[in-house]
């Protein structure tokens, strides 16, 4: 693996020059704190759901936690999340000093399971997760729960009939490193309801109150902000070029793997490809495979990830997961990758003996 491009990363974010100097400009405006540029990523989520209210912040886990404090939700109250999550997730629940119920997730899109949500009781909020771009099955959760949807892996995400996240109570956003749209870190919750936002905005920063009451500091940087705006001006192309690379990785996949579903939709937004093998065992020598061919991908979520292994619960009351775990690789799927990367990626799979 001497060359570069025998080095493949499994992320790599793309800053492009617009970037660079939208970022320029506000280093050497005088005002690099939360200012112009992070009330007009807010407007521009307020454009783009043509309604509601939003407050960006310094990262999902943040936005998260917020969104969950706007809605009310306090201590020993029970929220359930999939377990298949980043522990993120869990944090921003315990944070509230609230109880985290987990709940199985579906075997194909690695969302939520809506029937696993039903067998639960006394639920005050859940945390539908569009899993790597996939999309958690909201509308069949609203009837029953307040529902905060997590697009941290899915900004807008694929659906035809309207924008991921419009559906539940609240929806939120992460900017880090690996996301689909970056600005180093940051967040962002977006709602219908104002008051939820009020408290979200209220909470995150403690500076020149006229009463005090313990809040905190969770606000994003003029200099995070211009970035991510600078980004989602290229949304289109970024998230046709991380379309063009799926379908060359689906067009090249033997036999015998399989993907997350949606991952061939033609307007999925995909922060991952995730490869589905037969078994832990095909997986492993996967990942190897790619490895030896320059190519790092990463099992997405391992099995000792999971919540409930991180919370000591019994495996076997969560099967989905531990299946999914086991059997799941991600490839790398960023835009900065070269069409000569790309295709060295595409081979390498085809080329792979199941
Ligand atoms: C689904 C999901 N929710 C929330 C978060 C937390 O976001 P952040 O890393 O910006 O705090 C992540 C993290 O990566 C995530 O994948």
């Amino acid at each position: 693996m001497g060359s570069p491009d025998l080095n493949i990363p499994h992320n790599l974010p793309l800053i492009a020059t617009e970037d660079l100097e939208a970022v320029n400009a506000t280093l050497t405006s005088g005002w690099i704190a939360q200012g112009k540029a992070v009330s007009s990523l807010e407007s521009f989520f307020v454009e783009k759901y043509a309604q509601g209210f939003s407050c960006a912040l310094s990262s999902g886990t943040s936005a998260l936690f917020l969104a969950l404090k706007g809605l009310g939700i306090k201590t020993g109250d029970r929220v359930a999340i999939p377990t298949y999550a980043c522990s993120a997730i869990l944090n921003a629940v315990y944070m509230l000093q609230a109880k985290p119920v987990l709940v199985d997730v579906l075997p194909d899109t690695f969302c939520l399971d809506p029937q696993g949500l039903n067998e639960v009781q006394d639920i005050s909020a859940v945390v539908a997760v569009h899993t790597f771009g996939a999309k958690a099955d909201v509308q069949k959760m609203i009837d029953s729960h307040v529902v905060v949807e997590d697009c941290c892996q899915s900004v807008w995400g694929a659906d035809n009939e309207s924008l991921l996240g419009m559906v539940g109570s609240a929806a939120v956003f992460s900017f880090y490193a690996t996301k689909i749209i970056t600005g180093g870190q940051g967040g962002l919750v977006w709602s219908r309801d104002e008051s939820l936002v009020n408290t979200v905005k209220d909470y995150r920063q403690f500076d020149g109150r006229t009463f005090y009451e313990p809040r905190f500091n969770f606000q994003m940087s003029d200099i995070q902000a211009s970035l991510i705006v600078s980004q989602f001006k290229r949304f289109e192309t970024i998230t046709r070029r991380r379309q063009f690379i799926a379908r060359q990785y689906l067009d090249a996949l033997p036999i015998g793997l399989s993907f997350q579903k949606g991952a061939d939709k033609t307007d999925a937004v995909l922060q991952r490809f995730v490869v589905i093998a037969p078994n832990v065992s095909i997986r492993d020598r996967f990942q190897k495979h790619m490895l030896d061919g320059g190519v790092n991908c990463i099992v997405p979520i391992m099995r000792f990830e999971l919540l409930h292994n991180y919370l000591k619960l019994d495996p076997q009351q969560y099967p989905v997961a531990e299946n999914i775990a086991d059997r799941t690789l991600s490839l790398p799927i960023y835009p900065a990758l070269t069409d000569a990367q790309v295709k060295l990626i595409s081979n390498c799979i085809k080329n792979f003996k199941i």
